[in-house]
């Protein structure tokens, strides 16, 4: 690896080998979502916390401090909407050179196997891959599944997961899910869970990302259940817990309650 990919890779993933990003992407294609309305209210007392923003450049030049801020993963896919015809038509929407002028650590697009728009969603992860290696920008492939929670099972997130890897991704997103290991095994990148829709309880959070980091994931990309939990900051900490100080579900539902309380102050 040349010195800026390694160096890119080491601002992303801590001297533990283990990271925690904050993914407040969401409005590229579901507009102000809930708790997200306003991104800069909801991503400056969370900062702290994060080892990385997954962000759009829109976002980022209007909400963030570029005096204050973490390493960038830089969204670079969409064009379409939850109201439009098919998520999965995806391109890419930024350029290396504006990820370069926005000096990100990496930058991610979201493929979509098994949807009619597997081809040119691979495609474009494979030129973006090309476009990232000329200038050492890693690139984070997202496995997206869209509504189709079915999709959330190993066998499908490990095939997405491989072929992400194969075509270049330096990092893979996908989504934790029963028999977990099988993903990790067959993706030979490090991976990272996302958090899906908001869940009942955030003791179910802590249990998947712990078992997640049991299994061989490297750290999260969780967003939602984060930021649209009535505590975030809370959430947040009890999560980092888990991945940095290897922290039990338990732990971290202790925290999260003493936090809690704190924040509620
Ligand atoms: C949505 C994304 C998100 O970055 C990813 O899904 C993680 O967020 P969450 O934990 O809310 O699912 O790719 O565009």
């Amino acid at each position: 690896m040349d010195w800026g990919m390694k160096n890119r890779m080491a601002q992303l993933i801590q001297a533990d080998g283990h990271c925690l990003f904050l993914p407040v992407d969401h409005g590229y294609f579901q507009g102000p979502t809930r708790k997200l309305e306003e991104p800069g209210k909801t991503i400056e007392p969370l900062l702290p916390y994060a080892d990385a923003l997954f962000i759009t450049r829109g976002v980022l030049r209007s909400s963030v401090d570029p005096g204050n801020t973490k390493p960038i993963i830089l969204r670079v896919s969409g064009g379409t909407s939850m109201v439009g015809k098919d998520l999965a038509n995806e391109g890419i929407t930024t350029s290396m050179e504006e990820a370069i002028r926005l000096n990100v650590a990496a930058v991610g697009l979201s493929i979509f196997v098994g949807t009619d728009y597997e081809h040119e969603s691979l495609l474009n992860l494979s030129k973006l891959v090309d476009e990232g290696e000329k200038y050492g920008i890693p690139v984070m492939a997202v496995t997206a599944v869209g509504r189709e929670l079915e999709k959330r099972d190993a066998r499908f997130l490990a095939l997405s997961s491989r072929i992400a890897a194969e075509l270049g991704a330096r990092v893979v997103k996908t989504y934790w899910c029963q028999d977990f290991e099988k993903v990790v095994r067959g993706c030979p990148v490090p991976v990272v869970m996302a958090g899906g829709p908001r869940v009942d309880t955030e003791l179910e959070v802590f249990e998947f990302v712990y078992d997640g980091m049991q299994k061989g994931a490297i750290g999260v990309n969780l967003g939602r259940n984060v930021w649209q939990n009535d505590f975030p900051v809370a959430m947040i900490k009890a999560i980092r817990v888990i991945i940095h100080q290897d922290a039990s579900p338990k732990e971290a539902q202790e925290l999260y309650e003493s936090m809690k309380n704190e924040e509620a102050r």
